[in-house]
């Protein structure tokens, strides 16, 4: 276990005890059953999987095979070539950590948390940081897989089982480029697609947007599409991690799978998206053996980011975030940011209606988190600190009101 990790979980009730909501329940009168533990928090190591971009062997370009490869100009459809995106990841990662070496702790809790529902010209949007996004312009995230949603003059593309259904790449990678150029003029940043469940369950009434029950042809639909969306400028979002087989119930039930059919199955077009290098993923409304999959540390930490190699990030699906655990699990950023969905509880529309809802709790809690930002040992840590702002959130939900 870290020792910070378990500090914070337990320094959390300790903090903040005093200072939670009135508890609007009205309880029965105390009997002599004793309250539970107070120290309820669970303490999760945080994981240290390693982090290389796919596939680990060739991390080496080589020339003719696996050349270095820039997102916006791809391989051409039909090549052999594998590409290579190490060297375009490490570049990412650099200007990355330049951009950030001036923000506020708080602006970096920004980064990783988006500011609610329809709060912006998106459907989900990361905020400008710095005075008029000074620092940085923020992020725009907007559906959907088949093309501009909630956008005037723009194309409905063909459906993706329709898509899919051509077995001709060409067709599949234009489709991809011709949307990627349509969000990127609409200014979005970030395009919520493809969208690669398998459609097990012939009822499911998202099916359709995605590329049918073959895994293989999941698999290269997803990649030609990434690789054309990309080209046009856009972020991909290969999406939904996993096993969202069904709407009938869906951030219900759990869909229990075995290792072998997931990853030959449903992991399938994942794996070929991280391969297409797509630049984010998002995690699903479901469960898997009964653990959501936003707090899903098998699929998210060992599959998609170790095994996979994925050196993007992980968004949750609109309201798929439940809890801070995530943040340890590989969840990376939280969509579309409030606690409760329309709640307006993120702490910058708070601070939008001029409502101090940063407290002692707050403050002490940032005071720590100064302390490991100085020198984070590693990504994890620094992911810590979105989710605390989230769970700190959470915990003045009531004065947000
Ligand atoms: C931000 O925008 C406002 C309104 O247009 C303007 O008054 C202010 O000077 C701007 N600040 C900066 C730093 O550009
Ligand atoms: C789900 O359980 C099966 C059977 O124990 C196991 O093979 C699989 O790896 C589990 N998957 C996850 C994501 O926990
Ligand atoms: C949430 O905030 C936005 C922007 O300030 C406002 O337009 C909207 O009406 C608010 N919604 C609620 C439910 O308070």
């Amino acid at each position: 276990m870290h020792p910070l990790g378990a500090l914070v979980f337990l320094l959390i009730p300790t903090l903040c005890a005093s200072q939670e909501a009135p508890d609007a329940t009205p309880t029965a009168a105390p009997t002599d059953i004793p309250p539970p533990a107070t120290e309820t928090a669970i303490a999760v190591p945080i994981s240290e999987y390693p982090f290389s971009a796919f596939p680990p062997p060739l991390q080496t370009p080589v020339a003719g095979v696996v050349p270095v490869t820039d997102p916006r100009e791809p391989p051409p459809v039909g090549s052999s070539l594998i590409p290579n995106f190490a060297q375009a990841w490490a570049g990412a990662y650099q200007e990355a950590k330049n951009k950030i070496a001036g923000f506020t702790l708080e602006e970096k809790a920004d980064v990783g948390t988006g500011v609610g529902w329809m709060n912006g010209r998106c459907v989900g949007n990361i905020p400008p940081i710095g005075e008029n996004g000074t620092k940085w312009p923020g992020l725009c995230l907007e559906d959907s897989p088949l093309g501009v949603r909630f956008g005037d003059y723009v194309t409905a593309f063909p459906t993706g089982v329709n898509t899919a259904a051509t077995f001709n790449r060409k067709l599949i990678r234009r489709r991809g480029l011709f949307m990627g150029r349509e969000f990127v003029g609409k200014g979005v940043n970030v395009a919520l697609g493809p969208m690669m469940n398998i459609g097990r369950i012939a009822q499911g009434g998202r099916n359709w947007e995605g590329f049918g029950a073959d895994p293989f042809l999941a698999g290269e639909a997803a990649y030609e599409t990434i690789l054309g969306m990309q080209a046009g400028g856009v972020q991909a979002c290969a999406k939904h991690l996993i096993n969202n087989e069904q709407e009938h119930f869906r951030t219900r039930e759990s869909s229990d799978v075995d290792d072998r059919t997931q990853h030959e199955i449903y992991a399938h077009p994942f794996l070929r998206s991280i391969m297409a290098g797509v630049t984010s993923i998002m995690c699903s409304y479901n469960l898997i053996n009964g653990t959501y999959a936003c707090e899903n540390d098998k699929i998210m930490n060992d599959i998609i980011k170790r095994e996979f190699g994925f050196q993007g990030y992980i968004m949750s699906d609109w309201q798929a975030t439940h809890s801070t655990i995530s943040v340890i699990t590989g969840l990376d950023m939280t969509m579309p940011g409030d606690i409760t969905f329309l709640s307006n509880t993120t702490v910058r529309i708070c601070r939008q209606r001029e409502i101090k809802v940063f407290s002692d709790c707050f403050a002490g809690l940032l005071s720590l988190f100064a302390v490991s930002a100085a020198s984070p040992k590693s990504l994890h840590l620094f992911k810590l600190l979105f989710f605390l702002k989230w769970q700190v959130e959470s915990l003045f939900l009531e004065f947000c009101r």
